[in-house]
């Protein structure tokens, strides 16, 4: 009944254990911000104003590659962020962005690297267009850029393109090291092959160089305000060199109809205001101090993570048992996390499961780590 492609986008292991949280569930499996940290009041106000502003103009159809306020905001976003200039196209979020560069660029035959581990859902995107896919292993200084070295030798023809989150990653909380990055787009250049970097934790983690910035003609960069702001307004942006692309993803916008003319307008006036420009450092001090006491947390317990992040929103932990039986035992004691091995491309990873410090309340990380060590040592007394 269903495409080749259609049958290859399975439903991610994270929406399958949001079905499972209830309301007195500790939430360490999902990668929405902190709702403390979304600024409910002023964008119930920058609605207000938009409306009263545009009117009826408010709710037309957007136009392909969106609206001039939001564009120049987002020059000025990229500004701050210190992402690098270069032409602007607005998205419906990074996954969307995600999924029309690989409209663009991905063929059935062509081959793209990935991380390994890497994030499950933008995944969906690339081997809807391609099942060419070829993982790298990431340690605690990102992806091995060594073995992809050798790779690259040894193959006959380049990749087309390679995907990196190159900071706070999903799902393992690195950051790519500097001379990783510089690595990185050295062996872009050299063997011809085009970066996305996807940096959707940029705003809330430490600052770092973008690979976009060291190198512009050899990466797309792919942004997106769902961390710093709201998933929910599903605004993301590409930002690119290559006039030819940026086009093309305007022209392939025709096909959705992205992004919602109200929030773009509504994300304009708030990145206008400076509201997000002014609390980047709070926003990052936030994330920074729920990771620590995540990883303070599961040491009490004995338990060390796969990698050691600084920050952002995710750790991999190794349970070694059986993950879905884990996860079960963990939701009848109240707490939830992402089994992780479909993060995985290579067969590894089977008994990692993800936990989040995003949209859980900081206060309840020690409880909810408490309740996983019962559910690990299959103890479900409270
Ligand atoms: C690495 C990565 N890329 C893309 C996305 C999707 O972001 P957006 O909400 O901007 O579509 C996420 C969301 O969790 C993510 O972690």
């Amino acid at each position: 009944m269903f495409t080749p492609n259609a049958m290859r986008v399975k439903r991610s292991p994270i929406e399958r254990v949001s079905a499972l949280i209830r309301q007195d569930t500790i939430n360490l499996a999902g990668g929405s911000p902190d709702p403390s940290l979304i600024p409910l009041g002023k964008l119930g106000e920058a609605y207000t104003q938009v409306v009263e502003e545009y009117g009826a103009k408010a709710f037309f159809y957007p136009g392909a590659g969106g609206l001039d306020e939001l564009v120049e905001q987002l020059r000025g976003w990229c500004s701050t962020l210190e992402i690098g200039g270069g032409e602007v196209v607005v998205t419906s979020g990074a996954q969307h962005a995600i999924t029309q560069v690989c409209a663009a660029l991905l063929s059935t035959q062509d081959t793209y690297i990935h991380e390994n581990p890497t994030f499950v859902e933008t995944m969906n995107s690339f081997l809807y267009y391609s099942v060419q896919g070829e993982p790298v292993p990431v340690d605690d200084q990102g992806i091995r850029t060594d073995i992809l070295e050798a790779r690259l030798k040894a193959r006959r023809s380049p990749p087309k393109l390679l995907y990196t989150v190159p900071t706070a990653h999903n799902p393992s909380g690195v950051t790519m090291s500097e001379e990783r990055r510089k690595h990185l787009v050295e062996l872009a250049h050299k063997y011809g092959f085009t970066i996305i970097e996807d940096d959707p934790y940029r705003p809330i983690s430490k600052p770092t160089r973008t690979l976009y910035s060291t190198s512009p003609d050899d990466v797309v960069y792919v942004g997106s305000l769902s961390k710093a702001l709201a998933p929910g307004l599903r605004i993301g942006f590409v930002v690119t060199t290559n006039h030819a692309l940026a086009e093309k993803l305007k022209d392939l916008e025709q096909m959705d109809f992205s992004t919602s003319t109200v929030n773009q307008l509504v994300a304009a006036k708030i990145l206008k205001s400076g509201l997000i420009q002014s609390k980047l450092g709070e926003l990052r001090e936030h994330y920074a101090s729920k990771m620590h006491l995540m990883l303070q947390s599961l040491a009490e317990h004995g338990l060390k993570p796969v990698y050691q992040p600084q920050d952002g929103f995710f750790c991999l932990l190794n349970t070694n048992t059986d993950v879905e039986e884990l996860l079960l035992r963990a939701v009848r004691l109240g707490v939830a996390f992402v089994p992780a091995s479909e993060f995985y491309f290579d067969n590894s990873g089977q008994t990692n499961i993800r936990l989040s410090v995003g949209p859980v309340d900081k206060s309840l990380i020690p409880e909810g780590v408490n309740r996983l060590t019962k559910a690990l040592n299959n103890n479900e007394q409270a």
